[in-house]
């Protein structure tokens, strides 16, 4: 199914003062900057384009626009989802006359991340959800993933790259998965790579080492057989 329906001449302006808006706000977000925002929209699309569910294009597309929405000026994105959601409510009142749209698509925003602890229910919701997490699968998002983070490199590696190989699993549609197979690959490579390059330090520390000490080894052997269940 090629979503529901056709976007109508209304929409397609609200759509475009949705643009502007997060446009505006995004541009000044590090990390889950405007292009986050335009690749998760392209990927909704692409999705609802493809699934054989029934899925409205705008609740879908507004849905996609304004899904981080809750990250501007936050201190962290704990609660992204429901603030974000309120946010949506209170910009779209002022220019969307219905309030079941308005609901559907503050519900999009509320439910597409786990932080919010709501899963997503709808077909819209479903295909945010998959389409935000392709997103952070590809190199960016992994980047963006590690952009910031305190921690060991043993943390930043096994917890944020581990997340992303183990989200793969979490998609909800098919569709979704074929899109995100390719990415998932490169995902998996490029944590292999790093498996490498940690195992060359290992037996450049082992060598600084010389068995002298055994802590850092028993240390590095734990974490290199995390890096093996992850990547094999
Ligand atoms: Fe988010
Ligand atoms: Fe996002």
């Amino acid at each position: 199914m090629v979503f529901e329906r056709e976007l109508s001449i209304k929409e397609k302006k609200i759509i475009a003062k949705i643009i502007a808006f997060v446009q505006d706000k995004h541009n000044r977000c590090e990390g889950h900057d405007y292009s986050h925002i335009l690749e998760v929209t392209r990927l909704s699309a692409m999705i609802g384009k493809r699934i054989k569910e029934r899925a409205d294009p705008f609740v879908t597309i507004c849905g996609a626009l304004l899904h981080d929405i809750g990250r501007i000026n936050a201190p962290n994105g704990m609660f992204h989802g429901i603030d974000g959601g309120s946010r949506t409510e209170e910009f779209l009142e002022s220019f969307i006359e219905d309030d079941y749209v308005i609901k559907q698509i503050t519900k999009v925003v509320v439910r597409h991340t786990p932080t919010s602890m709501i899963p997503p229910q709808t077909a819209n919701e479903k295909i945010v959800f998959d389409a935000d997490t392709i997103e952070r699968l590809a190199l960016m998002g992994m980047i963006r993933g590690i952009m910031g983070k305190t921690g060991t490199m043993e943390f930043i590696i096994v917890n944020k790259i581990g997340k992303r190989l183990a989200d793969y699993n979490k998609l909800y549609f098919a569709e979704s998965k074929k899109i995100a197979k390719p990415l998932f690959e490169e995902t998996k490579k490029f944590a292999q790579r790093l498996k490498i390059a940690l195992d060359k330090r290992k037996r450049e520390i082992s060598e600084v080492t010389m068995g002298d000490i055994n802590q850092p080894q028993i240390k590095i052997k734990s974490f290199m057989k995390k890096l093996d269940n992850l990547t094999g």
